[in-house]
């Protein structure tokens, strides 16, 4: 199994007037090759799921394993170097560098895992091309429209051949066309191995998607 979360529930300010209850008794398996999409309203736990997977936040209670590591116990220092090799992440506030250009962006993890400068720069324009974003690749962050940022953030996590994509809301910024356009994408990343877990709002991505669970008040539940 590539992933295994068993009762795994978030609680932020656990105790106080605010506390919030963002996961309750998650459980999920994903195996390699699988592609998988999370639907739930705004505030029902998709970007606390898809964190906690990436390893950017920990559970409350529950355990959690990333093939053999238990990911509740692993050092932020093993959570990196996951996220570097083997996961992936477009996040829902993408986590670009604004004042870098979109091709340093998708740079950026390959040169810190030690890929050569000319090789980073290679494989960047090549991802940035299969997104159809090579024309912004000189073109500064800031001065992107929203939809073309996620395209950007999904170049640099495609840049890795991760094992596992987690997408939170890839195609929230996106028109209809692109949002095919994405998914053909996902669709053929997914052919070639790639196991994809997709957070969206929005009916036709979940439809794309061959398994698919819904999330209501942090409570998953397998539709199909
Ligand atoms: N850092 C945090 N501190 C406190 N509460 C939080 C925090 N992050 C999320 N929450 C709360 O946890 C619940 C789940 O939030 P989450 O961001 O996972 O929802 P979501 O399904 O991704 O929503 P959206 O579709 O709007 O992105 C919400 O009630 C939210 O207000
Ligand atoms: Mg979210």
């Amino acid at each position: 199994m590539l992933i295994t979360l068993k009762d795994v529930s978030k609680t932020y300010d656990p105790g106080r007037e605010t506390e919030v209850r963002a996961l309750r008794g998650v459980d999920l398996e994903v195996k390699e090759g699988d592609f998988i999409s999370v639907t739930g309203p705004s505030g029902s736990g998709k970007s606390t799921l898809l964190h906690i997977l990436a390893g950017l936040d920990t559970p409350t209670s529950g355990a959690y394993f990333f093939e053999n590591t238990d990911m509740t116990r692993a050092s932020d220092r093993a959570k990196c170097a996951l996220r570097r090799r083997q996961i992936g992440v477009v996040l829902q506030d993408f986590g670009l560098l604004g004042d870098d250009t979109a091709l340093e962006n998708v740079c950026l993890p390959l040169t810190v895992d030690g890929v050569s400068r000319k090789k980073a720069v290679a494989r960047a324009r090549e991802v940035l091309e299969r997104m159809g974003i090579a024309d912004l690749a000189g073109k500064k962050v800031n001065a992107l429209s929203g939809g073309q940022r996620q395209r950007v953030a999904a170049a640099r996590a495609l840049s890795q051949n991760a094992k596992l994509l987690l997408a939170d809301e890839p195609t929230g910024a996106l028109d209809s066309q692109n949002t095919e356009a994405l998914m053909d994408l996902l669709e053929s990343l997914n052919r070639s191995g790639l196991t994809i877990i997709v957070s969206t709002h929005n009916p036709t991505v979940s439809l794309r998607a061959p398994v698919s669970y819904s999330i209501m008040d942090g409570v998953l539940k397998r539709e199909r």
